[in-house]
């Protein structure tokens, strides 16, 4: 996500600011901002796009001069990528800035009660309540402050927020998004990422959920919400700058896997209210979502397997027909759009050349366009009649994991959304499902946590030549996304295929020794998937199951088995998809091979 840093110290604060922010490059963003007391008031200088513009208006930081300030890079999630709603933010009258990472998922509460007490806002963005609310309480106490906005804000947040009239002082607090402080020689600093100040000290103090921090130049104060000081002990950071950028991890694809329940909370919890699921963004009421006959999801590549388990969710859940193409088969078929037909463009980039001409040959013919879209203000968000993001914040690494989980979650949320409203399930179902939705972090945490084994698995097929994935139904989806990742990143070759078809084909390639990954979530196709088990068994294949738990009939017929937590039958490719992730990471690793880099392929494929 967007990057933080602040400095106040004995040093001019801009080009410290500046560098730190360039080493927070690599999480992504779309533009950036610093913000500093010169001793008489707040300067700011804002820039879409790349650090470099920035780092050019202000001459390396030269032109902004004082000791004490906060910078920023952006990834939008509330309002597109532009200077205005760049960070920071100012109150009224600029004594107060404020740069954010996170969501406030009440900002459009807060927004307007402080509209309602004269506020006014010059950006779209969620951070700038974070900007008025501390006007709104600060009567001379900072900390005071900052403590009464925290208790009225909900959702994630790390925050770097300085004070005219405090010319000394740098705060920092934090929930649920990083934040760490340090001494420098020359003063202190913050940042949401352990690069940006590797530089300037290997000393850390991790600051936890709802704690503050008061930072001098030569001291530093930590406090809890409740105003009281509070002890804490840095960490002393061995890594050298490359690792730091994966935040420890080996690849920015472990490191994004396990950014995973983090990013299915950021998805759904702010679509949650109570026991409700609200859309705002879809800006269709119940009439048009009854008049809905038909969806069309398009997309490619991960986005595309997303939108094939869309299907089954959608039809199983909400009784809508639903057909899933590929954009690039889409544009040139010359489609059928009926009236009553709503077309779903999925894709993480929002850039993909032919899922944007896919939308637009839709939108030429009439129809609505939904987007579910990772990054702000791309074409497909701009181009789409409605957009809804997926909230897995900048993903680095090529093979998709994080956003193709968010882009599931989206997709169930608004199949419990479509088939309450169209009265397929009770308000019990949908109370159900939302508890259901809840428990998945927890759940993917526990498949990351248990990847010793997947990894000692994957050891041995290193030298795989084919491997194939079968599954049934919704498990068939999840086929299709499990043999993309094995084949992307280790270069072996690997095919999905409905367990049903094996007989059509695929049983003949199956030789002895051949690795065949078995997905049965399915309860009521356990049986019809065991046979298929049993079939390409007894022709030699070496059988790794992945299934839930409790399904003990499944050992007798695979060799190895994965199980996955419970959850209802619409939700188990959340759960599927993370040993089929693992492994697919693990061989690559083995193989030796570019995981987050592999070879001809690009992360966003602007071109057809
Ligand atoms: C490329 C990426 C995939 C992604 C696909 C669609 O092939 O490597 O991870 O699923 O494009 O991209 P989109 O940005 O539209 O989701």
């Amino acid at each position: 996500m967007c990057g933080i840093v602040g400095y106040v110290g004995e040093k001019q604060a801009a080009p410290i600011l500046l560098d730190g922010l360039s080493k927070l490059e690599y999480r992504g963003y779309d533009s950036a901002g610093i913000a500093v007391f010169d001793g008489e008031k707040i300067n700011m200088t804002k820039a879409k796009g790349r650090l470099k513009v920035l780092e050019e208006i202000t001459h390396g930081g030269s032109t902004m001069p004082g000791v004490l300030g906060v910078g920023h890079t952006r990834w939008a999630t509330h309002g597109e990528p532009s200077d205005v709603n760049a960070h920071p933010h100012l109150n009224r009258d600029g004594s107060i800035a404020v740069v954010h990472n996170g969501i406030i998922e009440n900002y459009l509460k807060l927004k307007k009660k402080l509209v309602k007490k004269g506020y006014e806002f010059v950006s779209d963005t969620d951070t700038e309540v974070i900007a008025h609310l501390l006007d709104y309480y600060y009567d001379g106490n900072p900390l005071r402050a900052i403590t009464k906005v925290m208790h009225r804000m909900e959702g994630s947040y790390a925050l770097g927020i300085i004070f005219k009239d405090f010319p000394d002082e740098l705060y920092a607090v934090r929930k649920d998004s990083p934040l760490i402080v340090g001494h420098t020689e020359t003063g202190s600093i913050i940042a949401s990422d352990v690069p940006a100040v590797l530089k300037y000290t290997r000393d850390v103090y991790f600051i936890e959920n709802e704690e503050i921090v008061r930072m001098e130049k030569d001291s530093m104060e930590f406090f809890n919400v409740d105003e009281e000081q509070i002890e804490k002990e840095p960490v002393h950071i061995e890594w050298d700058v490359d690792a730091a950028e994966k935040g420890g991890y080996e690849h920015f694809m472990l490191k994004e896997m396990y950014e995973q329940p983090k990013a299915i909370t950021d998805t759904f919890s702010p679509r949650i209210r109570g026991n409700e699921i609200v859309i705002e963004e879809l800006n269709m009421s119940d009439e048009d979502i009854r008049a809905v006959k038909k969806l069309m999801i398009v997309a490619c590549g991960s986005a595309y397997h997303a939108g094939v388990t869309g299907k089954y969710v959608f039809e199983g859940m909400a009784r809508i027909p639903v057909e899933v193409d590929l954009a690039s088969e889409f544009r040139y078929r010359d489609p059928i759009l009926e009236e009553g037909t709503l077309v779903i463009v999925i894709s993480q980039s929002g850039e993909t050349a032919d899922s944007l001409a896919a939308l637009r040959e839709s939108r030429e013919r009439g129809a609505k366009v939904l987007g579910i879209v990772n990054v702000v203000g791309s074409s497909i968000a701009r181009e789409a009649d409605n957009v809804m993001y997926t909230w897995a914040g900048p993903e680095i690494a090529v093979a998709t994991t994080k956003a193709y989980s968010c882009q599931l979650i989206a997709l169930y949320l608004l199949a419990v959304k479509f088939a309450k409203v169209r009265g397929q399930i009770s308000d019990a179902q949908v109370k159900e499902y939302i508890e259901d939705l809840k428990r998945l972090p927890d759940q993917v945490e526990l498949l990351l946590n248990n990847k010793n084994k997947i990894q000692k698995f994957a050891n041995r097929y290193l030298a795989a030549k084919d491997v194939f994935f079968i599954g049934r139904g919704i498990d068939y989806a999840i086929s299709l996304e499990g043999s993309l990742k094995l084949k992307e990143i280790s270069y072996i070759h690997s095919e999905a295929y409905a367990a049903g078809e094996l007989k059509h084909g695929t049983i003949s390639l199956i030789e002895e020794g051949t690795l065949v990954t078995a997905v049965l979530t399915q309860e009521d196709l356990f049986k019809k998937m065991i046979s298929n088990i049993v079939e390409v068994r007894t022709r030699g294949a070496f059988v790794l199951a992945v299934t839930t738990e409790g399904n003990d009939e499944v050992k007798k017929a695979a060799d190895y088995v994965i199980y996955i937590p419970r959850t209802n039958r619409f939700f188990t490719n959340s759960l599927a998809i993370i040993p089929l992730q693992l492994f697919g990471y693990y061989i690559s690793v083995g193989r030796g091979c570019d995981v987050d880099k592999p070879r001809n392929l690009a992360k966003s494929v602007t071109v057809e």
